[in-house]
């Protein structure tokens, strides 16, 4: 929030709503004047947001807009505003949705493999990359996006299980993974699903790419002297952020060896931080899902 230096009058932007505790925070310090818009893709996210947003002290009426921030040029059409002072990006699944077991995210309750983060408008979901994709994709997706280092391994007893019978649920998985990992592999390094969950959710919901579609199209928005947060929970999720607002900062594509710059690309940032802000030892006893945070912070300069 600091970061993010919001004062009345603000254009403020969660392109990660969830439950809008960020938001909430964010509309006390924007009031009275300021503007609220908050994007969410989760019909679940969005109703528990506008309850929570229904009594903040702002003139005018937040703009909830349902939709995918990787489509956020489309999102902000919409909200008919010429620019955005300041954004924040809070990665990943939210607690309620990770309280659901029907959403099929977590590897603690067994429910179908789904982990669409909107059912309403995805087909793919998990159960359909675990049965078809081809072994050796399927150890590529655990590997790239879980850094999973028995990708291979697990790729190999889902297939062969899927000969048998098709893997449909949470709980089947583990069981394949939990088979698939050494036990002495297992006793370090957290749940032995955790990192397979990650990589699942990543492809299904093609993560990635909407990471580096919504960064490009918020930094665009902003206005000069705007403020953008991105807080990540994955390391190739960080790695994104970092490239990006270093491209952006240093955009020049001229050889090292040219005296000076003749491809005339100007730096549209200002990175804040060298070093990603992590959480104190204090908030991740607090709340154990802060552990991985990661927070990064730019700023958008005068263009001419
Ligand atoms: C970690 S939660 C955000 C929590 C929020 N900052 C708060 O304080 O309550 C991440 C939210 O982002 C949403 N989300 C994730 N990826 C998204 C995307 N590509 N487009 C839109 N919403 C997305 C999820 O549905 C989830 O509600
Ligand atoms: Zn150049």
């Amino acid at each position: 929030m600091e970061a993010l230096n919001l004062h009345d009058g603000t254009v403020y932007l969660d392109c990660t709503l969830g439950g809008a505790g960020h938001s909430l925070e964010a509309a006390s310090r924007i009031a009275p004047s300021g503007t609220l818009i908050g994007v969410d893709q989760d019909d679940m996210a969005l109703e528990a947001a506008a309850q929570r947003l229904g009594t903040v002290p702002l003139d005018s009426e937040p703009i909830l807009l349902k939709g995918n921030f990787g489509d956020l040029d489309d999102l902000l059409l919409e909200a008919r505003v010429p620019g955005i002072d300041a954004v924040l990006f809070d990665l990943g699944v939210s607690s309620p949705q990770f309280d659901f077991p029907e959403r099929g995210f977590s590897y603690r309750e067994d429910a179908p493999l789904d982990m669409r983060m909107d059912p309403s408008t995805q087909t793919l979901n998990a159960a359909e990359i675990i049965n078809t994709y081809n072994e050796a994709d399927l150890a590529r997706v655990l590997r790239d996006y879980g850094d999973e280092k028995w990708a291979a391994r697990i790729a190999r007893f889902v297939c062969d299980e899927r000969r048998e019978r098709p893997v449909e649920t949470t709980f089947q998985l583990v069981d394949l993974i939990k088979r698939a990992i050494p036990a002495k592999a297992r006793r370090t390094g957290g749940h032995p699903a955790k990192r397979t969950f990650q990589a699942l959710r990543v492809e299904v919901n093609h993560e990635m790419d909407v990471l580096r579609r919504g960064l490009d199209a918020a930094i665009r928005w902003l206005n000069p002297g705007g403020k953008i947060a991105v807080i990540s929970y994955q390391s190739l999720e960080d790695k994104i952020v970092k490239e990006v607002f270093k491209k952006m900062q240093d955009p020049c594509t001229c050889p090292p060896d040219f005296p000076v710059c003749v491809c005339g690309k100007k730096p549209v940032l200002k990175v804040e931080t060298r070093k990603p802000i992590t959480p104190s030892a204090e908030e991740i006893e607090r709340n154990q899902r802060a552990h991985s945070a990661r927070l990064r912070v730019a700023t958008k300069l005068e263009t001419n």
